[in-house]
């Protein structure tokens, strides 16, 4: 979907005045778009991105969501995918404006994803220094050694680096299965850390579910829901985002 559009258009939709009006606003050299006045009628814009202000004043900009949805495996976490698979958009009836992904889950990794419209939100949460804490449940092949679980704890090597102390923990160990789930929260967002991690001991993992994004965990929203997040919630993760940010996690 291309959501960028002729500036007399956003404006007559923020409401401004009518599209023919907003035209001669433009001709008149009344608007700014990112800082410099534009006087021509081709310019198009993307009121999500684009900053327009009308006479000193910014025009309103698309109402903020912050939605928060309980992904299921197999859905990609993008707006659209060329080969025709699931994207988390499908799985958001009711919602019209456009919203995106706040950081990336793996096709195969479900649970908490949080979705918005407001780039600062999303920025400050993905931004690397701000080590917002996520944790997932990982099921793995096989049983780690807890000296293997220290391993991932105190950082581990991976071909992109050393990653930062995680906390780590079992969860449940079946040895009839041969298998252990372990929960562990990190503080980065490297491109399939926890897989990587759990490779790096050896551990093929199975099963990847994020349970708790900051403060916030899942509850009871069922596989494939979304709902809203109170603004409390939004403003403890924007609280949160900040108090962490520049911090190193060090143990
Ligand atoms: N780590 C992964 O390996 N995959 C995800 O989807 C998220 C974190």
């Amino acid at each position: 979907m291309n959501h960028v559009e002729r500036l007399q258009k956003v404006m007559a939709a923020a409401g401004i005045a009518s599209r023919r009006k907003c035209e001669e606003m433009i001709l008149n050299g009344l608007v700014e778009v990112n800082g410099e006045i534009v006087k021509t009628l081709g310019v198009k814009v993307d009121p999500a991105v684009d900053r327009i202000v009308v006479g000193n004043k910014p025009i309103r900009s698309e109402k903020k969501l912050y939605l928060m949805m309980n992904k299921s495996k197999g859905v990609i976490t993008s707006a659209k995918d060329p080969q025709g698979r699931k994207v988390v958009s499908d799985f958001l009836p009711g919602i019209k404006e456009r919203v995106y992904p706040v950081g990336r889950l793996d096709y195969d990794t479900e649970g908490l994803l949080l979705l918005t419209n407001d780039g600062e939100f999303a920025n400050l949460l993905t931004h690397p220094s701000h080590h917002v804490p996520k944790t997932y449940r990982a099921t793995v092949k096989g049983v780690p050694h807890g000296t293997q679980l220290e391993k991932l704890q105190a950082g581990i090597k991976l071909e992109d680096g050393m990653t930062a102390p995680a906390e780590v923990e079992y969860h449940d160990v079946d040895t009839d299965k041969n298998e252990a789930t372990i929960t562990i929260t990190i503080h980065e967002g490297r491109n399939r850390q926890v897989r990587r991690m759990f490779e790096a001991i050896g551990h093929k993992v199975i099963r990847l579910k994020r349970i708790r994004f900051g403060e916030l965990g899942l509850e009871s929203l069922g596989r494939g829901k979304y709902r809203h997040l109170t603004p409390q919630e939004v403003k403890e993760l924007f609280d949160l985002a900040h108090s962490k940010s520049h911090k190193v996690h060090k143990k």
